[in-house]
């Protein structure tokens, strides 16, 4: 049995406060995420159940009970406190994905303040510019990453706090610094929960977008509403499943469902701090009796190169479910894994705007591979006509993807920018940005993206973070960056550039370029390609026109090209 049940029933009889019940939230009480994911769990009598299983890059293995991670919640909490860290303050977490990252992540929502993560290959630039945004005034962070902050303090006059959680104390630390290691502080038993209400913010995250700086994502508690029942209902989360999310908490999957959705239902979820590797996947897979794996498509097209072979020499036989999120998830994925799996991957299709999971695929419904699948039970999705922002009822007809606000965990807004926020919404709808069909079964498909927005292997680079950076390199005069199409990862970024004089094209150059990219801003943004060209298309008006260049890349038409600088 399904936790759903029949989908069209429940989307009959929708009510969020299906999920408020379960909760015993009722409208005015306090709700607190951090509280939520550890202590309460511990109040139904399963503190001594695991709630995660850690696995380290060089295989070393730990474990914590929910007792555990609520004791860890309250002693990071109140190391906070004493730093003088205060609701709403943001406390940003800059680590791999150590076990400090998920604990740190309940401590900062317990004591009220808003939890800021960030993926920890980012580059110092990346770092600051989010940094700067929010006024963060603490980053937990580890010595490895640390280096990065030094070379930004001076420039982030908010940030009073250094954190480094594998540090000794006796070290002698810079301005700013603090060590703080979990093993060596006294657990603390009891610590006063903020209490936070519905609309208490709670996690800020930073996503890409066109054109300026990127924009933060602001979360409220009760987002957890949602959080929760679409982990229980798409991903079919059990008392006894073993549950691993690939995501890493820097991104909203890995916070929403790599955090608040398993530890709400009390799930125990194991988590593997290692970089790619099909043979390493599935000994993970076997070696934790994995029963509930959401994934995303990049990683399920490099398992589908790695073969079929290669499954077959490890014990999958614990698998029970499949999900996938992040970039489109081709029917030939969705194929092959019913082919080598014995179930399809089920496609998920959200954003970090939305908190939560929006048109999914659920267990028990038709796949139809290829498809994202339906809106969940109480979301109203449509596809909008791009002119008069009106509802497409034909079916097959593209459209804009827009959903009716007032679901649980919908952003409140773009921090500090509120004009960005309000330009989301039109006619009532909010806008997501992408491009979709729907066909007469009400199945949503995928077409694309309404921007120039790069989403490589399920990550969002903004072209306009990576033109600003090319141009400081001191070779680059102009440039212009789009996507262009990869066998695995969908997109990557390419850069067309043009050289100050005296520059001139060579192997150690683009290295140089390259390299430059990777270390100020992530290896995700890194070029993968790079073209030099004369001169860039532009408008009359001296705009850079990605379009055209994107189009050749993906051998589209190039359309309307009358505003071009040289015609
Ligand atoms: O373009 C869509 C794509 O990823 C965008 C959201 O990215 P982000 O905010 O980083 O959140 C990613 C994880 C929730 C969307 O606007 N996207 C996400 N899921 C899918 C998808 N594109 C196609 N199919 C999906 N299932």
């Amino acid at each position: 049995m399904t936790n759903i049940g029949s989908y069209d029933e429940r989307v009959k009889n929708f009510s969020w406060s299906i999920a408020e019940k379960e909760l015993d939230y009722k409208d005015g009480n306090i709700i607190n995420i951090g509280w939520y994911c550890s202590d309460r769990i511990c109040e139904q009598g399963k503190g001594d159940k695991t709630a995660l299983y850690h696995e380290g890059f060089t295989g070393e293995q730990r474990k914590y009970t929910f007792n555990d991670i609520r004791l860890a919640g309250n002693t990071i909490g109140n190391f906070l406190r004493k730093l003088g860290i205060e609701n709403e303050d943001r406390v940003c977490l800059f680590m791999d994905k150590i076990p400090e990252l998920y604990l740190s992540f309940l401590g900062v929502l317990k004591i009220g303040a808003i939890v800021q993560p960030l993926f920890s290959a980012f580059g110092d630039e990346s770092l600051y510019v989010r940094l700067e945004n929010a006024g963060t005034k603490a980053i937990i962070t580890q010595r490895k990453h640390a280096g990065k902050v030094r070379k930004i303090i001076d420039r982030l006059p908010d940030l009073e706090h250094i954190i480094i959680v594998d540090q000794k104390k006796d070290k002698a630390l810079k301005e700013k610094e603090v060590a703080f290691n979990l093993t060596e502080e006294e657990p603390v038993e009891k610590i006063d929960i903020y209490p936070t209400k519905a609309d208490s913010p709670s996690v800020l995250h930073y996503t890409s977008g066109t054109t300026g700086q990127p924009k933060g994502v602001r979360h409220v508690h009760y987002s957890l509403i949602s959080q929760y029942l679409t982990t229980k209902w798409v991903l079919d989360l059990k008392d006894d499943d073993i549950y691993w999310c690939t995501a890493d908490p820097g991104w909203v999957t890995g916070t929403s469902y790599g955090i608040i959705g398993p530890w709400s239902l009390g799930v125990t979820q194991c988590v593997l701090d290692k970089g790619f590797s099909a043979d390493s996947w599935y000994k993970f897979i076997d070696k934790y009796k994995v029963t509930m794996w959401y994934s995303a498509p990049t990683a399920i097209r490099s398992l589908m190169k790695a073969g079929e072979e290669l499954v077959k020499k490890h014990d999958l036989s614990s698998l029970r479910q499949l999900a996938s999120v992040g970039e489109p998830l081709n029917a030939e994925a969705v194929i092959w894994s019913e082919k080598v799996f014995g179930m399809p991957f089920l496609d998920t299709y959200w954003q970090t705007e939305t908190g939560c999971m929006m048109i999914c695929n659920y267990p028990g419904m038709k796949v139809k591979p290829g498809s994202m699948g339906k809106p969940f039970p109480g979301i109203e999705g449509v596809v909008l006509d791009p002119k008069s922002y009106e509802p497409i009822t034909e079916p097959g007809q593209a459209g804009l993807i827009a959903f009716k606000p007032g679901w649980p965990s919908m952003m409140t807004t773009y921090w500090n920018n509120e004009e960005k926020y309000k330009e989301k919404f039109v006619n009532g709808w909010y806008l997501a940005g992408d491009r979709s069909t729907i066909d007469k079964e009400g199945y949503f498909w995928f077409i694309g993206r309404d921007d120039d927005v790069i989403n490589t292997g399920g990550h969002l680079v903004s072209p306009f973070e990576v033109e600003s950076a090319l141009i400081e390199h001191e070779a680059v005069a102009e440039s212009a960056v789009v996507s262009k199409p990869d066998e695995v990862n969908m997109e990557v970024v390419k850069a067309f550039i043009t050289l100050k004089p005296g520059y001139e094209v060579n192997d150690d150059l683009e290295l140089s370029v390259m390299n430059f990219i990777r270390k100020k801003l992530s290896p995700l943004a890194m070029p993968q390609e790079i073209e030099y060209v004369e001169n860039l298309p532009k408008t009359r008006s001296g705009k850079i026109m990605r379009r055209i260049l994107h189009a050749k890349e993906w051998g589209e038409e190039i359309g309307d090209t009358s505003t071009l600088e040289d015609d």
